[in-house]
């Protein structure tokens, strides 16, 4: 069976809904960057192996890589799902698991990449927002783009109330990404492209916006 590490830095609703979710496959452990996350005692709570590799620890980013390398190799997962891992990863980490490694995004990616997405959206008044799963390339917030969901912004919308619709899609297209994978239907390629077989005609990959009325 194949078997998945997920890496949090937080709350880890993500996370909570992949260790919900009815995957074929199995979640190894769940790691964490910062030893107080919510999320590791959830994962706990459930039986799932968890551990920390506080990025304070190490003298840079190298060595701090390097020791999360190893912690997650252990388990020698097939797929590493970064769910609200708040940590930059640097190149050599990245090309180890290049085309098994994904993450999360709250925004319609290439858009707002980084931090505040939510309120960068309402600034630049755009009418759809919502996130994206994508394969983890060098770049922050970049890669190879899996699933999208879309959310309309209200104009009666604050950041709280948009940032939870957002979340809302995220916990439906994300345990749907990693199904996929763990299906073997979804790969990176070699040209850096996603393939997703059976998506050719279903358009499986675009959850639209669901255009309920303003609250
Ligand atoms: C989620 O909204 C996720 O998309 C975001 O952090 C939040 C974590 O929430 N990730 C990023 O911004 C990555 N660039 P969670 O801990 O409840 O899953």
């Amino acid at each position: 069976m194949k078997s998945i590490v997920i890496l949090i830095s937080g709350r880890g609703s993500n996370m909570e809904v992949l260790l919900d979710a009815v995957l074929p496959g199995r979640i190894a452990a769940v790691i964490s960057n910062r030893p107080g996350s919510p999320g590791l005692a959830l994962a706990a709570s459930r039986g799932v192996a968890t551990s920390v590799v506080d990025h304070k620890a190490y003298p840079d980013r190298a060595a701090f890589d390097a020791a999360l390398a190893e912690e997650i190799e252990r388990h020698g997962p097939d797929l590493v799902v970064l769910a609200g891992f708040m940590r930059v990863l640097g190149d050599d980490f990245v090309r180890r698991f290049e085309g098994r490694m994904m993450n999360i995004h709250p925004s319609l990616l290439p858009a707002f990449p980084g931090l505040d997405t939510h309120g960068r959206a309402l600034s630049a008044g755009v009418k759809l927002h919502g996130c994206t799963v994508h394969f983890v390339t060098p770049t922050l917030d970049n890669g190879p783009i899996i699933i999208q969901a879309g959310v309309p912004v209200f104009p009666s919308d604050d950041t709280p109330r948009l940032a939870a619709r957002v979340l809302e899609q995220e916990h439906r297209i994300y345990p749907q990404a990693v199904r996929w994978f763990l299906e073997g239907r979804l790969s990176l390629t070699a040209a850096g492209t996603v393939r997703l077989e059976g998506d050719r005609e279903e358009g499986a990959s675009l959850c639209v916006p669901a255009l309920d009325p303003a609250p």
